[in-house]
């Protein structure tokens, strides 16, 4: 990823990040100014009309109509210019092309799925052919999330129970991150992914081969990929530490305890349980935050799951 950006901005790289900037850039050298005038005038005031002695009296002044005109006038317009400025970019920003590639998306406590119209599904990685318009069409599975990708000057909330959408179209290719920028809950600040922009014959190539099957790999092997291509991994580590939810190396023929005071040896049913049902049994100390990946995962990357965490040690 190159690093072009500026002091104050990320590079842009998208169609609309222009504009955006010119508008950003307007609005803060506007404020810089007017902050300057503000207090280098208030400081020459306060040496200039300094109170001289006990006897100084303030002479008595009323109004000054040719200051007060210029001082109403000019931010008026001022605003005036931002306020057309913006909304024509909002509009912009807001209304998606006809022609626009359009991809799913599904935001949930704590991670990102996007779904392709050929059925792919992608967790934490959207990845958009160059050149082309792509329209997310977004909605959540629990709490309000918000997708932000700073590159593309794009941030839009994602709501339970009702769509929301936004667009972008990214010249170039390359790959730039992606982040949750709505509090969400423990793992809000996990809930990052990347945006990979490939040619659009690359695209139609991967589009085609979908993620990768394990193929050549060990089912523990294509069980590791996973974990981490899943995001498992922002809730479960492998060190034996607890996140949000259980440490899962080591598990297998240990005892668990729930929450509702039974336990259970854990096993390979067990899992596949806790990965499709998550909330039929809670492990004590934890609360029931994590999402089912039924339809997510498939049979034979339950078996891999299974098979890397039986793979694990203490
Ligand atoms: Cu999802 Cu913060």
């Amino acid at each position: 990823m190159d690093s072009t950006g500026t002091l104050f901005m990320p590079p842009g790289r998208s169609t609309i990040a222009g504009d955006v900037d010119a508008l950003f850039n307007f609005i803060m050298y506007a404020s810089l100014g007017f902050f300057l005038i503000v207090v280098v005038t208030m400081i020459y005031f306060v040496i200039r009309y300094r109170r001289r002695g006990a006897d100084a009296t303030t002479p008595d002044l009323s109004h000054n109509l040719k200051l007060e005109l210029i001082w109403s006038i000019v931010p008026t317009i001022l605003v005036i210019i931002v306020f057309f400025w913006g909304f024509n970019l909002f509009m912009k920003m807001s209304i998606v092309p006809h022609d626009a590639y359009e991809v799913k998306v599904t935001a949930q406590q704590w991670f990102w799925s996007f779904s392709y119209p050929n059925g792919n599904t992608t967790v934490n990685e959207l990845t958009v052919p160059a050149g082309r318009p792509v329209k997310l069409l977004m909605s959540s599975q629990d709490v309000i999330h918000s997708l932000f990708v700073p590159d593309f000057r794009i941030k839009m909330d994602v709501l339970p129970n009702r769509y929301t959408m936004t667009w972008f179209e990214a010249p170039e290719t390359g790959t730039h991150n992606l982040f949750c920028a709505e509090y969400c809950g423990t793992s809000h600040s996990e809930m990052i992914g990347l945006v990979k922009v490939l040619t659009s014959e690359q695209f139609d190539k991967w589009l085609e081969e979908g993620e990768s099957s394990g193929d050549g790999m060990t089912p523990a092997e294509y069980g590791q990929v996973l974990f981490k291509s899943k995001a498992c991994n922002t809730c479960h580590k492998v060190d034996g530490v607890a996140h949000t939810g259980p440490a899962l190396n080591g598990i297998m023929g240990i005892s668990h305890k729930f929450t509702d005071g039974t336990s259970i040896v854990v096993d390979e049913n067990y899992i596949r349980e806790s990965v499709l049902n998550p909330q039929t049994k809670i492990v004590e100390g934890f609360q029931p935050v994590m999402p089912t990946f039924q339809g997510i995962l498939s049979e034979k990357q339950i078996d891999a799951l299974i098979a890397y965490l039986k793979s694990l040690e203490k």
